[in-house]
């Protein structure tokens, strides 16, 4: 790849991204503060949609602490805590892969019961089809990274390339040659993920901002109780 198109791909693009990431929240929010929710589909179907809820939000936020840990803690941190390369590369895998199966069910029964269910795909947008095959996308590659690179192939010190891009990126000081430099699965992964990014203002993952502290606690749709209707 030349290092035009690398500055493209890995300097251009992520700007673009969060662009179009932080102006079009903006945007959805002063157009569109009614349509900001999850849309959720509990009163069509609730018992597949739980199993795959739970399965996927705790998958999910496993995944989260994972790329924070190995991608924004700089790896010279974690060696001044004492944890070696080898220490963190096992735990790194064995952790991701619990996390990454456990995000990878639950998106999948949720895929299935979308497509599958005739009600919830006719209550479904297009919108929601394009969420799922995204996040399909995203967490696909990010197992084969996890699984098919760093444990069945060569394993590839990402702190070295793929987290120091990230850093420089929010940063402000984007080095697009590290990203270059990385195996084409993390590449790919990455270009997922942003790709993600870039349609996440204009979907159902706007939910994922309104501090959904409450969630595990509480039914997915709130109804108001008959007794608290004003008189
Ligand atoms: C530009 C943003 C991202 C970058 C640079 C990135 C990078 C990575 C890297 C380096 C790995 C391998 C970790 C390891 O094996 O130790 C990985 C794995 C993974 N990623 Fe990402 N990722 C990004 C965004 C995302 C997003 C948004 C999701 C989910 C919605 C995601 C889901 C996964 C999954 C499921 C795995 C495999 C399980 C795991 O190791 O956590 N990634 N990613």
């Amino acid at each position: 790849m030349n290092d035009t198109m690398n500055l493209l791909l890995w300097g251009g693009i992520p700007y673009a991204v969060l662009a179009i990431f932080f102006v079009g929240h903006w945007w959805r929010f002063r157009t569109m503060k009614y349509s900001w929710t999850a849309r959720s589909s509990q009163l069509l179907e609730r018992k597949v949609l739980r199993a795959g809820i739970i399965l996927f939000h705790v998958g999910l936020l496993m995944v989260i602490g994972g790329h924070v840990g190995g991608l924004l803690v700089p790896k010279e941190l974690t060696e001044m805590g004492g944890v070696s390369e080898d220490m963190y590369h096992n735990v790194a895998v064995v952790m991701g892969t619990v996390a990454g199966l456990t995000l990878t069910a639950g998106l999948l029964i949720l895929a299935v019961r979308r497509v599958g269910n005739a009600r919830v795909r006719a209550a479904s947008k297009v919108s929601d089809f394009v969420t799922i095959g995204a996040l399909i996308a995203v967490v696909a590659t990010g197992m084969v990274n996890t699984i098919g690179v760093q444990i069945l192939g060569e394993a590839h010190d990402y702190r070295e390339t793929v987290s120091p891009w990230i850093r420089g990126i929010f940063m402000l000081q984007p080095d697009p040659a590290l990203m270059a430099s990385a195996p084409a699965a993390f590449k790919i992964h990455a270009l997922a993920a942003m790709l993600l990014f870039a349609i996440w203002p204009f979907t159902r993952l706007v939910h994922a901002w309104s501090v959904p502290i409450t969630f595990p606690v509480r039914p997915n749709i709130v109804f108001r109780r008959r007794d608290s209707v004003a008189r």
